[in-house]
């Protein structure tokens, strides 16, 4: 289990940088491995209702089965609308994007609230468009998150200490000598996976 603290503290961190009172309702785009740990550390913190997308039913099986609220496929259903009919047209306080696809800022900044607030985890390397008058016109604030700090880490460790069991996110397990396959099998989603677990 120790191995899941590094990323564990991912979603800390992403969760502990926003300054959002109210934890009435997260989005969590993307329910990979960073995405699923968000959701149990966000369960911890109290949040009340939680939507998750994944284009993977896999995934969204693995995030209702963790606590999720919804699960939603982004390809299949409008997100924004969801959204909207579970908070009764208010929106959510929070939406995390842990997942790169092209209106993925555009999907998170319609799904909160007025004043609320945009995390971005997922590394999105590529130039993509967003609609900013969404952040003007709502006066939402957007936030990247980093890795994360010492007090982020140790507070994973503790959770994990505390006897936080993750090993359905360990989907894999390899020896050394297999790392590329293990690494394959995460890129190109060949098997149902979430995080592989190298063995030395
Ligand atoms: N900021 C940091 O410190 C930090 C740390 C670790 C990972 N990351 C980044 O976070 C992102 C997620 O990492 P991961 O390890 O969970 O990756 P992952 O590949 O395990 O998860 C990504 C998930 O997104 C899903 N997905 C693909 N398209 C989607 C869409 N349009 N809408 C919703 N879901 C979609 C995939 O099916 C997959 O389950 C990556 O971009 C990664 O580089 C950032």
């Amino acid at each position: 289990m120790g191995t899941m603290i590094e990323p564990l503290a991912v979603a800390v961190r992403a969760l502990r940088k926003s300054t959002v009172k109210e934890k009435d309702c997260l989005v969590i785009l993307g329910s990979g491995t960073i995405g699923l740990l968000t959701l149990v550390v966000a369960r911890q913190m109290g949040y009340k209702q939680i939507v998750c997308t994944d284009t993977a039913e896999f995934n969204r099986d693995m995030a209702l089965k963790h606590g999720a609220t919804l699960a939603v496929n982004p390809l299949e259903s409008d997100i924004v609308d969801v959204v909207k009919k579970l908070t009764n047209g208010r929106g959510a306080d929070l939406a995390l994007i842990a997942a790169g696809a092209n209106n993925i800022v555009d999907q998170a900044t319609a799904c909160v609230r007025k004043r609320g607030e945009i995390g971005i985890i997922a590394m999105i390397t590529e130039k993509i468009p967003f609609y900013s008058y969404q952040i003007v016109i709502n006066e939402l604030t957007m936030y990247g998150a980093m890795t994360y700090e010492t007090k982020d880490f140790k507070e994973a460790a503790d959770m994990i200490n505390n006897g936080l069991d993750l090993s359905d996110f360990i989907t894999q397990t390899m020896d050394l000598e297999h790392t590329q396959e293990g690494l394959d099998v995460l890129s190109q989603k060949k098997e149902h996976v979430v995080k592989v677990m190298i063995e030395l």
